[in-house]
């Protein structure tokens, strides 16, 4: 695999480190209050399994499938492939995905979330790509910012490639051209 990797951007220890304080501090907040975590699948799913194991309250777990890009390229267009399965009626509700960059798939699944009813939403984003930004939206938990780079590991994928990879890394431009 690192053949294709151009350089490594976040060591899988200090991953970890941040992981394990965004937890802490998530559980801190909704400390006696029904939360219930909702990730995005594919791309925010070995994310959501190491935050939800140090948040140290008690909480209900769902998954929405959400899809947008072909390859490298944000296509725009958002499509939720599959919903979520519990009712979120009287529960906060902490939408998690993998990397917040044009806006576009968090701001429609918070559309599609507010449907439900919850007492509240707020957004926790593993990485944010503010430069990115076609939609404006502000994640309230948000893990590391990083460059204008594509980058893989730990759940985001290039062409389906490189989720198993368990630290982030800037792919280089011949494996995906
Ligand atoms: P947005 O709707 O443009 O904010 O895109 C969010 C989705 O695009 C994420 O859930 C990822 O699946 C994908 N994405 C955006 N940037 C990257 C990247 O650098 N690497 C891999 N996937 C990315
Ligand atoms: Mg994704």
């Amino acid at each position: 695999m690192k053949n294709y990797l151009k350089k490594t951007l976040i060591l899988e220890e200090k991953i970890k480190t941040r992981v394990k304080e965004l937890a802490e501090t998530i559980a801190k907040d909704y400390t006696g209050e029904p939360l219930s975590v909702i990730g995005l699948s594919n791309g925010a799913l070995i994310f959501v399994a190491d935050l939800i194991r140090g948040i140290n309250i008690p909480l209900h777990l769902d998954s929405l499938m959400a899809s947008s890009y072909s390859g490298v390229e944000s296509t725009g267009k958002i499509d939720i492939v599959s919903g979520m399965k519990l009712p979120v009626k009287n529960r906060h509700v902490l939408i998690v995905d993998d990397i917040l960059d044009t806006g576009r798939t968090i701001t429609k699944v918070i559309k599609l979330v507010e449907k439900g009813s919850p007492l509240s939403i707020k957004t926790c984003v593993f990485l944010d790509k503010p430069s990115r930004r076609v939609v404006d939206y502000k994640a309230d938990y948000i893990g590391f910012e990083i460059e204008d780079a594509f980058v893989v590991g730990y759940g985001l994928d290039c062409n389906e490639a490189f989720r198993n990879l368990p630290y982030i890394a800037i792919v280089k431009e011949e494996f995906y051209k």
